[in-house]
């Protein structure tokens, strides 16, 4: 169900990929909110992915650009105001990758070639990115910018690898970036801390599926899911959340409070682990709290 949330806003989505990708559930339910927007990516992505199909039910232009890179970030904001004949109000950036993990690249043997590419696509970019919309004074007062973020930023999770210290950086630059632009335009500026998701980028994230079962076991609400995570971007796009701005918003079920759940207590007693009720596909009971 629509509520008109986004009623004459206009954004520019960064990160759909392909019909998971959690930019790609955001694009859909902002233009089905009221919202016109413009949809990047990089140019290899464009190729590779499904974005056009995206923009087809969009009715958005897709714009080529490498978040890394300054240049085609300003290109991309030029074109993007030339569509929409003026300033726009939000902003998505949902961007990661890491070649270290992509390389099988161990936390204690980085390569620091790769480090950097990491922490350039998966953080930096989204200080270029409102550098670039800042200079240009490319956004609306009250706009509100938006970044994907992952508990690995406060808590250790085998396998993260330097993504850790990359999404760390990213909830950082939310802070830093969002007392500049609140004070001056009451631009708001936050992340989102969304529970493991079976993306293209959620597949490069060392033992997705158990991770997933756990993280799924810890909550009392259970993971969320992309449609879910965009459903929360919208609600942070729309007028109802003016004065959130600086945090790092956790959308996770419960995940980020909990210690130990029922659910995984009762594997233990009942002598399991989480892998045998995994193999063997045997039933967990939650009845009790
Ligand atoms: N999937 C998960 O489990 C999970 C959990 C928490 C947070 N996140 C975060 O959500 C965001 C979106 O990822 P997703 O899960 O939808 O996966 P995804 O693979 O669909 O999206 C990642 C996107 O990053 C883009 N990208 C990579 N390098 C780029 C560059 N140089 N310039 C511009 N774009 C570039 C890719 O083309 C892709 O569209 C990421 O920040 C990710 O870390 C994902």
């Amino acid at each position: 169900m629509a509520y008109g949330l986004l009623k004459g806003k206009k954004g520019l989505i960064f990160g759909a990929l392909n019909d998971q990708s959690i930019a790609w559930k955001t694009a859909l339910k902002a233009v089905e909110e009221g919202a016109q927007i413009v949809l990047t990516n990089t140019a290899v992505s464009i190729r590779m992915g499904t974005i056009d199909e995206l923009a087809g039910k969009c009715n958005a232009p897709v714009i080529a650009a490498d978040a890394t890179s300054v240049a085609d970030l300003e290109t991309l904001v030029d074109r993007t105001m030339e569509h929409f004949g003026g300033k726009f109000d939000f902003m998505l950036h949902s961007i990661g990758m890491s070649p270290n993990v992509r390389k099988g690249r161990r936390y204690d043997d980085l390569d620091y070639d790769y480090l950097q590419k990491t922490l350039d696509i998966s953080a930096i970019s989204f200080h270029k990115m409102i550098q670039v919309t800042r200079k240009k004074d490319a956004m609306n007062d009250w706009g509100s910018i938006v970044a994907l973020s992952y508990i690995a930023a406060q808590r250790t999770l085998y396998g993260y690898n330097d993504m850790a210290d990359a999404k760390a950086l990213l909830e950082s630059i939310a802070r830093s970036f969002g007392y500049i632009y609140g004070r001056e335009k009451h631009i708001r500026i936050n992340t989102i801390s969304q529970s493991p998701t079976p993306t293209t980028a959620g597949s490069g994230v060392l033992g997705l599926g158990d991770l997933m079962d756990f993280s799924g076991k810890m909550s009392p609400l259970g993971n969320a899911t992309a449609e879910e995570c965009a459903a929360y971007v919208i609600s942070l796009f729309s007028d109802l959340t003016r004065k959130v701005t600086m945090q790092n918003l956790y959308h996770d079920g419960g995940f980020s409070s909990m210690g130990m759940s029922r659910r995984a207590m009762r594997l233990y007693e009942k002598g399991l682990r989480f892998e045998d009720v995994i193999l063997n596909n045997l039933p967990d009971d939650d009845e009790q709290q």
